[in-house]
């Protein structure tokens, strides 16, 4: 199983490009479910997730083509189906394979996808997706661990989400566009990668209002066409590089991003005393010429600070001065990387759903475990500014979601490599 080697305390100083969004790939990828024509996909990020969903597609004999592997432009096709089926197998490394549960149903009828199970943050369950496609005609049936839902055509209807769900927003979104009549979509995700998602359905023929609020119009067609579409640069990639270069008290110019989407980021690390300064378009320059200073964080739903980058929030913080309390509101269970940190030498405190941290508190390397994705990313940025060298075990939950990172951090001058 690979692991990270990092010798820590290098300042990090050049130009680091981002990556697509992950998030936004993902249910743009089974939205190509929707239709029998090509849809051509740029600026994919070559993560193993979007592999996953790849191989998913290909199991129900959708054909995706692909010139490299992992790829960063693809074409998928899916005249006919196979297999309208989601199995336990790519459903339980990746939770977002249940955004083929809507496009399956409203085009083919029929759909039968894998519960996701719990999960590494928390009990993340699907029952507002189903609702909703209950609430559209589909007759859903629960049955040895799969959703099996069916429809001859789904209705539109008015759907209200009790809690604001971002995949589950895409999915009935998705489900919606092939629907007969309106569907009304109230308190729904305004995320970058849902705006994202609505923008290539419009392109394949789709009819939606209120796109990037939380009222969405659907109104049903018959069919939807082919599309080409460049996915949206990945905003939690962005962040995080952000924080790499406040962590190292560094000097970074990330670049191909969209600085509209990190608004929420951006305002708390210059809270915390990092410069942030705008160069041209999708250019953002970090550095930290002064101290860094501790600030409260609480997550929320977008444009508020994402849970996503929580994490990396937390490593920041132990180098700052003064006390910095993070609340994490969306998930449950979401610290794991604290207990990590703290062997690193951090001063935290977990209760319940809050991290108190008291910094900054120098960190010393050690053999540490990543248990999800973002936690992950903490554990690198911890790895980059402790002495000595940082060990991180089970990284492939980093490559999940993160390009080449540390390719892309050697690049910065980090001495971080992958060892078997
Ligand atoms: C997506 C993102 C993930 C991000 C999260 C929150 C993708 C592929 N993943 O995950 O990176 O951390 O949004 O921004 O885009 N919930 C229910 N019932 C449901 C659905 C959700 O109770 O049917 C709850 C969840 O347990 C959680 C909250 O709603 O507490 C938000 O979850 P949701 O927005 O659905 O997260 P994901 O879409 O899975």
């Amino acid at each position: 199983m690979d692991r990270f080697k990092i010798e820590g305390g290098r300042r990090l100083e050049g130009t680091v490009q981002i990556s697509g969004a992950k998030n936004a790939a993902l249910p743009i990828m089974a939205a190509a479910l929707l239709t029998s024509e090509k849809v051509h996909l740029d600026n994919v990020p070559r993560v193993r997730d979007i592999i996953t969903m790849a191989k998913l597609l290909a199991h129900m004999k959708a054909h995706v083509v692909a010139q490299d592997l992992p790829p960063s432009a693809m074409t998928i096709q899916t005249e006919e189906i196979s297999h309208t089926e989601a199995p336990y197998e790519l459903v339980k490394t990746m939770r977002a394979s249940v955004l083929t549960l809507g496009p399956l149903v409203a085009r083919f009828g029929y759909a039968r996808v894998s519960l996701p199970g719990g999960c590494a943050i928390g009990a993340r369950p699907i029952d507002l997706h189903i609702q909703a496609l209950e609430k559209m005609g589909a007759k859903i049936n629960i049955d040895h661990g799969y959703v099996e839902a069916r429809a001859e055509r789904l209705l539109g209807a008015e759907i209200h989400f009790d809690k604001i769900t971002v995949t589950g927003t895409e999915n009935v979104l998705m489900a919606a566009t092939l629907a007969e009549g309106e569907t009304i979509l109230t308190n729904s995700a305004r995320e970058p990668e849902v705006t994202d998602l609505a923008d290539l359905l419009i392109k394949m023929g789709a009819k939606i209002e209120g796109v990037g609020t939380s009222t969405i119009r659907i109104r049903g067609v018959p069919k939807l066409h082919g599309a080409t579409h460049k996915v949206i640069p990945d905003r939690i990639e962005a962040g995080t590089f952000l924080i790499a270069g406040a962590i190292t008290r560094g000097d970074i110019l990330v670049t191909n991003c969209d600085p509209g989407h990190l608004g929420a980021i951006i305002d708390k690390l210059r809270e915390c005393g990092v410069e942030i300064i705008p160069e041209g378009s999708g250019r953002l320059r970090v550095r930290v010429s002064g101290k860094l200073r501790g600030a409260d964080v609480t997550t929320e739903e977008y444009p508020g600070f994402a849970t996503d980058m929580q994490a990396q929030y937390l490593a920041l913080a132990t180098q700052a001065e003064g006390k910095s309390v993070i609340t994490e509101t969306i998930f449950e269970n979401r610290f794991m990387h604290a207990s990590e940190i703290l062997r690193m030498g951090a001063n935290i405190e977990v209760e319940g759903r809050k991290a108190i941290v008291h910094g900054p508190t120098p960190l010393s390397g050690a053999t540490i475990i990543a248990s999800d994705l973002r936690a992950s990313a903490s554990l690198v940025l911890a790895g980059l500014v402790a002495s000595n060298t940082t060990y991180i075990d089970r990284v492939y939950h980093i490559d999940r979601g993160y390009e080449r990172i540390e390719s892309k951090l050697c690049a910065l001058g980090a001495r971080i490599e992958r060892i078997g």
